[in-house]
């Protein structure tokens, strides 16, 4: 027994490896990185083939490989979806069930077939189920010897939500709300409603939802018809969906479009088309219903388990409003949240259920930390490759000897409110970026904003940036009194930084009201006065804690607008090639990778000087 363990998850979504010695995570990565298909479902060959160089490891040094789910599990449920739904459901059939014929029902093969592409030599390879790989990836690495476990998703064989208990290595589940009766689901499928891509498309609806008018009467109404007509709130948590309304049990779309439009008395958003009010107000009706279930699920788990902690992971673990209202509720002292919440974090999960439960050997815990090393578990890259890079684009660049000279470069360019891109160490696991692949602007500017979703992310206006903000600083600029490490966290900004709102407010258009300045912060201060915070510590990541640290020096904010290194529809860059090319296809200004800057031929060059400013001079 060699102790070390490959976690896989593919075929869905969001496919990943993750790499396991020992117990200890040696790496973990998003296919979608290397192949640069967003969310690609593809078996992860580049993924793994990374972790197992990490690692330096064969795959005939592995104990086994762990697979994310049960797929015939999986299958037994579709064969009885279609049989229970018949005749609805025959059309899907006939086009969705050859598919898991060829590729489901045969993907033992096909996962043989890829793993033997990794290389020589034969390996276990075992099923844990979707939720336990979830539940796992929530609780192995928490912090906390003992926590009530929280997994929600859309669906996994069957289950699509579960309460467990993790105490030492074991992990018991204790209740479990199945197929079709799905909370991640229903939130799909407004997502799919309100015009945004299912899967990938329900942070922008929580993103869209603070435009929402609350208590409004149209908000209310819709909220009514939501708990009256879709769902039953059980007050459990546990919900049962109207199946008349939805046809993702048996059909091809989420909904059954004329039904909701009879409902709502609104059409299906088309995608790209103009956000109207009425979407908003959609949008907050179901964020609103979404957390009142997850918050009776939590309350269950509390009564279930009496821990004092609470670890959640899955799909809809992502939504941080949700988690930073939990958190407030204080129903539980503590929660800590798997950074890869969604199915690529399933990789990892199910490596750890290997480890701890198939062969059951005990969980190392250091007090008061997590074991995720702040999810910089992916490739780095060195002088070499950044260097090669430069030559193959002839891009010109400033070298810092002194990282320490870079970081007041950096800090003076983000304060004079250029954009920077910023490239260094490890690349993140997990769907954000966490100071390794980002995109620097500074918050205190009122169109950075605007700037970096019009003219580096294209993408839509509404969408809110968050802060990265040293974590001795939280409470200076927000109602919050612990870390958030991976952006999981929602709060509030703080009461003395907010600007008052002119009387003619609730009159302005959208995007008016989205420019306006909330607070001394605006970049990173949302349309109801919170953020999506997250805390840079000196000890996971230093080289961005320093720059933070520089900023603060110079300006007196600790705090820089940070969102992920890549543009609309591309997954977040891996290598220093990627970064250069999605920098010059941007109106990105500069590109920082390790201790190189680089800069636009027409742009001006950096120039060190023995003084703290740093000039700027044409080529
Ligand atoms: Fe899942």
């Amino acid at each position: 027994m060699s102790g070390a363990i490959l976690g896989i998850s593919a075929y869905y979504h969001d496919s990943a490896a993750a790499l396991l010695v020992d117990g200890k995570i040696v790496a973990a990565a998003h296919e979608e990185r290397f192949t640069r298909e967003k969310h690609t479902s593809e078996f992860p060959q580049h993924a793994a083939t990374y972790c197992l160089e990490e690692g330096g490891l064969q795959i005939s040094d592995l104990d086994c490989i762990a697979f994310y789910d049960k797929p015939y599990l999986k299958f037994e449920r579709l064969l009885e979806t279609y049989h229970a739904f018949a005749p609805q459901g025959l059309k899907s059939f006939t086009s969705a069930i050859p598919v898991w014929i060829k590729e489901k029902l045969f993907m033992r093969k096909m996962l043989n077939d890829s793993i033997a592409k990794l290389g020589d030599g034969k390996v276990k390879i075992l099923f844990p189920e979707h939720h336990l790989s979830h539940a796992a990836s929530a609780f192995y690495p928490s912090p906390f010897e003992e926590a009530a476990i929280l997994t929600i998703d859309g669906v996994g064989e069957w289950a699509t939500a579960t309460i467990g208990v993790g105490k030492g290595n074991s992990i018991k589940i204790l209740r479990e709300l199945d197929f079709p009766h799905s909370l991640g689901l229903l939130y799909s499928a407004f997502t799919y409603y309100c015009g945004f891509k299912v899967n990938s498309g329900e942070y922008k609806l929580m993103g869209l939802a603070p435009y929402g008018h609350p208590d409004s009467e149209q908000t209310n109404l819709f909220k009514k018809k939501i708990v009256d007509h879709l769902v039953d709130i059980r007050e459990d948590g546990s919900i049962l969906l109207n199946m008349d309304y939805f046809n993702y049990a048996t059909g091809l779309t989420m909904c059954d479009d004329k039904k909701w439009l009879q409902l709502f008395s609104i059409p299906k958003r088309e995608q790209e088309s103009e956000l109207n009010q009425v979407y908003m107000d959609l949008a907050l009706a179901i964020q609103q219903v979404t957390e009142e279930i997850i918050y009776l699920m939590v309350q269950t788990a509390k009564k279930l388990t009496g821990s004092k902690y609470l670890v959640m992971a899955g799909g809809v673990a992502l939504n941080c409003v949700a988690n930073g209202k939990l958190l407030r509720g204080s129903i539980f002292e503590d929660i800590w949240i798997q950074p890869a919440a969604g199915d690529a974090g399933g990789a990892l999960g199910a490596a750890y259920a290997a480890w701890h439960i198939g062969q059951g050997k005990p969980r190392q815990i250091v007090q008061g930390q997590d074991s995720m090393e702040g999810a910089y578990l992916g490739p780095e890259y060195g002088s070499d490759d950044i260097k090669r890079t430069a030559k193959k684009y002839k891009a010109p660049y400033t070298y810092y000897e002194d990282f320490e000279e870079l970081c007041k470069v950096v800090a003076d360019l983000l304060d004079q409110g250029m954009v920077v891109g910023w490239f260094q160490g490890r690349m993140e696991y997990g769907p954000r970026a966490l100071g390794n692949r980002s995109i620097l602007g500074n918050p205190c500017l009122p169109d950075t904003q605007k700037k970096l979703n019009l003219k580096i992310k294209y993408r839509e206006g509404f969408r809110p940036f968050a802060p990265a903000v040293l974590e001795e600083d939280i409470s200076e600029y927000f109602d919050l009194d612990r870390p958030s490490p991976y952006m999981l966290l929602v709060a509030q900004v703080r009461e003395n930084r907010i600007k008052p709102l002119p009387e003619n407010y609730n009159r302005m258009k959208m995007y008016e009201r989205l420019y306006h300045l909330r607070s001394d912060v605006p970049a990173i201060t949302h349309i109801d006065y919170s953020a999506r915070i997250q805390s840079i510590s000196k000890k996971t990541n230093e080289r961005f804690w320093k720059l933070i640290y520089t900023y603060k020096q110079k300006t007196g904010y600790g705090l820089v607008v940070n969102t992920s290194f890549n543009v609309r529809g591309e997954p977040i860059v891996c290598t220093p090639e990627d970064a250069y090319r999605c920098f010059m296809r941007t109106e990105m200004d500069y590109l920082v990778t390790g201790n190189y800057i680089f800069h636009k031929k027409d742009q001006p060059k950096l120039v060190e000087t023995d003084d703290w400013k740093t000039k700027l001079k044409l080529d």
